[in-house]
């Protein structure tokens, strides 16, 4: 070949061209996985099938409320803060912004990692920007929970709630403060006086020592320093470099602030939109959301529960499916598929594919129910009610599906699955007009249906 007989406009398209291929199969993608009903649908585990395939995977927003379990090979990881991608050994992660951490939580689990021979140095960042939880956060939890008698929500009492109140009352500590050990004292020194002002005379509770505070973040300050980045750079970097993103959520869509069962909510933004401000990246960014449902639906914690399980079967439900809180071991409420809350979760996070978790819990059931609607005052409502008192007052109307009563565990494609099992799933995507994407028939990270 004659270069001579190039012309510089073929020359930028064959630049272009080899760009193109040393990205071949990396297809940019930004996919949000989100909790679809109340929180522990199956999150950590899809993130982990999940970012295998992924560069990047981040936590956008809660905190050490979360728990995202792992089953790999026989192994458990429970995961509060670190991003359940951290299990794949060519996958980065990164906490982001919107999550509030846990000093102690945090460290406790790097180390867990560390005895288990896995090294995050160089695969794990976190924002500058990112509020820490402090000791008088988790001490307000307890005591507020315990004011509210009969009112209260039912929190993990992580501190949860009062460090995003200290946030959005602009008094809270970010990491990024930790850098600058005079102003961080002087910050802290008068929240801890106006905190144990509120503690000793409102709820005469113990006051906080000033000294061992300052002392314990100034140590934690020391070891996280390496970690500590400009996060949204880094995303926003590797976006514009075509790699693949999974943007983890906590919690579920209703226990979000804004769209959640409002009071019995968590304090941030679990749903998609989350994401964005979560982890500092726009929306035109985002390429596909995942959002996350029990092939039932569970709830820890107080609330309206409107297709929730009562008596004996309650009991035998919950031993089916080891529903047991990850965080607390709290026991968890089960109920019914409720294609409502389904459909409310699609619309507010955009979900454009579904991962089913959990289908072979219902493997031994003889029959097994999809509520459609709820009942009002004589009306049919598709729509999940915004007013708690109209929630409270809901019927969920049902349609029943035979069991298909055979094990499922071992099915690694959805066409081997029962046909009743196959009809069940098809009617969920039908109610939802979603495309189901993965249904998980068991914990461990292989024992999923790719769709
Ligand atoms: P997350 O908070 O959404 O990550 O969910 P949790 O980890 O709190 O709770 C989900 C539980 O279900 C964990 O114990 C998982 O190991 C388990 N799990 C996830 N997917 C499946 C599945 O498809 N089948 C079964 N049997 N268990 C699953
Ligand atoms: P993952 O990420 C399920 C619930 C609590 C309580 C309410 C408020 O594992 O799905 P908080 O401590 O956040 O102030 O509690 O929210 N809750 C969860 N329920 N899964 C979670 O996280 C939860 N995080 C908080 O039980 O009802
Ligand atoms: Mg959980």
């Amino acid at each position: 070949m004659d270069f001579r007989t190039i012309n510089p406009t073929d020359l930028w398209v064959g630049v272009f061209y080899v760009k193109k291929i040393n990205n071949i199969g990396r297809k940019m993608s930004v996919v949000i996985v989100v909790g679809a009903q109340w929180g522990d649908e199956g999150k950590g585990k899809v993130v982990d099938l999940l970012s295998g395939e992924s560069d990047i995977v981040a936590r956008y927003q809660g905190g050490a409320n979360a728990g995202h379990t792992i089953n790999l090979k026989g192994e458990q990881f429970i995961f509060h803060h670190i991003p359940s991608g951290i299990l794949s050994p060519n996958t980065v992660c990164v906490i982001g912004n919107g999550v509030v951490i846990d000093p102690y939580g945090l460290m406790e689990e790097i180390e867990l990692l560390n005895k288990k021979g896995i090294d995050v140095t160089g695969r794990l960042y976190i924002s500058h920007k990112a509020h820490l939880i402090m000791p008088y956060h988790k001490l307000l939890d307890k005591v507020l929970e315990e004011d509210q008698g009969d009112g209260k929500i039912g929190t993990t009492l992580r501190g949860i709630g009062p460090a995003y109140a200290d946030k959005y009352s602009r008094i809270g500590i970010r990491i990024v403060d930790l850098l600058d050990r005079d102003s961080f004292r002087e910050k802290l020194r008068k929240n801890i006086k106006e905190k144990n002002r509120l503690l000793k005379t409102i709820y005469n509770a113990e006051e906080l020592d000033e000294d061992k505070i300052i002392n314990e973040y100034v140590e934690f300050d020391k070891k996280i320093d390496e970690f500590v980045k400009d996060t949204s750079v880094f995303l926003n970097s590797a976006i514009k470099e075509g790699k693949n993103l999974l943007l983890e959520g906590a919690q579920g869509t209703l226990l979000d602030i804004d769209y959640g069962t409002y009071p019995f909510v968590t304090s941030s933004n679990p749903i998609s939109g989350g994401a964005c401000t979560g982890l500092g990246i726009g929306p035109t960014k985002i390429t596909s959301v995942i959002g996350v449902m029990k092939a039932y639906t569970t709830r820890v914690g107080r609330g309206p529960f409107p297709t929730e399980f009562i008596g004996e079967f309650a009991d035998n439900f919950r031993e089916l499916g080891s529903e047991y809180g990850s965080t607390t071991g709290r026991p968890r409420r089960c109920g019914w598929f409720d294609a409502v809350i389904a459909n409310y979760s699609i619309r507010v996070n955009g979900i454009d594919g579904i991962a089913i978790t959990k289908l072979d819990v219902l493997d031994t059931l003889d029959e097994i129910k999809i509520c459609t609607c709820y009942q009002y005052n004589n009306k049919n409502i598709i729509h999940f009610p915004s007013d708690p008192k109209i929630l409270q007052k809901c019927e969920p109307i049902y349609e029943t599906h035979p069991g298909w009563k055979q094990l499922t565990k071992n099915v690694r494609k959805f066409e081997d699955l029962p046909e009743k099992a196959k009809k069940y799933l098809s009617r969920i995507s039908e109610l939802t007009e979603t495309k189901i994407k993965i249904v998980g028939v068991g914990s461990e990270r292989n024992e999923s249906i790719r769709c």
